[in-house]
């Protein structure tokens, strides 16, 4: 780069505050220098300048929440013919390949400590399996099921991308076939100093920059050229889910028929929340809009608001399994940065003026994220399906030892489905085994039945595989 270009860059980071990302210029080879202005080229430094400043006109979530009505549901206890209906049509896109599968793995993962992406973390009570496999396998079993080729997309971020290919590769695609697994990359965003609003450095030619968010999804999706090409493979409705929850059901044919019946644009799974204040997003209509309160923008008066039942009033928590169109996604996707930015305070380690790298151990930084809830007010039509939370939701958040959403809850949870799928078909295991089913043996509750030719009781740890 020319010495004039430089200056004039100089020039245009002084004037937000930002001329620090020049601070270690000299010691940069070319190649570094003409990377590090690249990276800084592709920051909008005003729209950065009004998102931090608007996060001090927050938004007045009393006001709001006041409005918030429960969402337009379809609950556990609707009839077996509605159900049923459900099952067939969502049964039907599938098998008419209708259906793709995103698998979001993009995150760092830094509540539960594991160096690696979190998708290659082993879950599997009995089997050791990895998340990456548990899902891999759910779709396997439903591939087989339906009879047809569903296709797997997972993003990733810079943080798990060049592990999760190798990972795949080295692990012969776990056993899907390597034309029907798309893995992308997700935008990202800088990170910035929570003081000062200062763009950090990791390195002296590297500013440090992190996934843009599961809400990141929808400028990949049409980045990449995904949306075109499963427009033109005849792809209609996406199957979303994260890969930190092991009990998707991959594709699960009701909550996509009910999608389908519905004519919604995007639907979501939620299931009945525990007590008032659980930690999970609230999905709710306000004015007629689906859309989610974070927990803790939900005044606790109006979380505790009960029916006359005695049950709560804002009962739907949100487990991140998503349905949503292509056509709804390819309008979203026509202005992805309209999806608001969310700003989380975090520990970032950073370069500081010295050219030492410190560490903080409590947030120093804000990160951007975009989430991809945020759809959900922009569908003219969005419903909430609910499910039961100890057959679809076992979130692997934190380290063992944490009082929820751990690995060893995750094992329990899947082991605990496996068992009354198995007491179903009249196969007893005592509390103290684990015990884990694989898809390709038995997908569901109604394969586990015709897979069982006697009864009896299991003692012992047990996988049927
Ligand atoms: P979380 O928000 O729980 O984040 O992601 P995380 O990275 O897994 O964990 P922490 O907060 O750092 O401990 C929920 C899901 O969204 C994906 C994650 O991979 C996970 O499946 N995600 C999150 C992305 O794909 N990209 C992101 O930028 C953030």
């Amino acid at each position: 780069m020319m010495q004039l270009e430089w200056e004039s860059l100089k020039e245009r980071l002084q004037s937000f505050c930002q001329d620090q990302l020049l601070a270690h210029l000299q010691s940069l080879s070319d190649p570094d220098r003409i990377r590090l202005q690249e990276e800084i080229s592709a920051i909008d430094f005003d729209e950065l300048r009004r998102t931090i400043e608007g996060q001090g006109q927050s938004v007045d979530w009393h006001a709001l929440a006041s409005r918030a009505m429960p969402p337009d549901a379809i609950r556990l206890n609707e009839s077996a013919s509605v159900q049923r209906a459900a099952y067939d049509a969502g049964e039907k896109a599938i098998r008419d390949g209708k259906v793709a599968m995103i698998l979001v793995a993009g995150g760092q993962g830094t509540r539960l400590g594991f160096d690696k992406p979190k998708g290659m973390f082993r879950i599997g009570p009995v089997s050791h399996r990895s998340l990456f496999a548990m899902h891999a396998d759910s779709l396997r079993g439903a591939m087989k099921k339906f009879g047809v080729s569903i296709p797997l997309l997972i993003m990733t971020s810079p943080a798990t991308d060049a592990e999760t290919r190798e990972y795949f590769e080295s692990h012969h695609w776990l056993g899907l076939s390597k034309d029907h697994v798309t893995i992308f990359q997700q935008g990202t965003m800088p990170a910035v100093d929570r003081e000062t609003g200062a763009v950090l450095l990791e390195s002296p030619g590297r500013i440090a920059m992190s996934p843009d968010g599961h809400g990141g999804i929808v400028k990949a999706l049409r980045t990449h050229g995904i949306l075109d090409a499963c427009r033109a493979e005849g792809i209609e409705y996406f199957f979303y889910a994260q890969v930190d929850n092991p009990l998707v059901t991959a594709c699960d044919p009701t909550l996509l028929g009910h999608h389908i019946l519905a004519g919604s644009q995007m639907t979501t799974q939620v299931v009945q929340k525990r007590f008032a204040t659980e930690k999970v997003g609230n999905v709710v209509s306000i004015d007629g809009k689906t859309q989610i309160i974070e927990y803790s923008d939900l005044p606790s008066e109006l979380a505790e608001q009960t029916n006359e039942d005695g049950s709560l009033r804002l009962w739907a928590g949100n487990i991140a399994v998503h349905v949503m169109d292509r056509t709804f996604l390819e309008r979203c996707s026509q202005d992805p940065d309209s999806l608001p930015i969310h700003l989380a305070n975090k520990a970032v380690p950073y370069l500081d003026p010295s050219g030492q790298i410190v560490r903080p151990t409590s947030p120093n930084a804000i990160k951007l994220e975009r989430f991809v809830f945020d759809l959900l007010p922009r569908a003219s039509r969005a419903i909430v399906v609910e499910g039961d939370a100890k057959d679809v939701f076992a979130p692997v958040k934190n380290a063992d030892g944490a009082p929820t959403d751990t690995p060893a809850s995750a094992k329990q949870a899947i082991s605990d489905r496996a068992k009354r799928w198995l007491a179903e078909a009249g196969v007893e295991c005592t509390p103290e085994c684990l015990v884990e089913i694989h898809p390709m043996w038995a997908w569901d509750a109604d394969d586990v039945k015709s897979k069982i030719q006697s009864q009896g009781t299991i003692h012992s740890d047990t996988y049927f595989a």
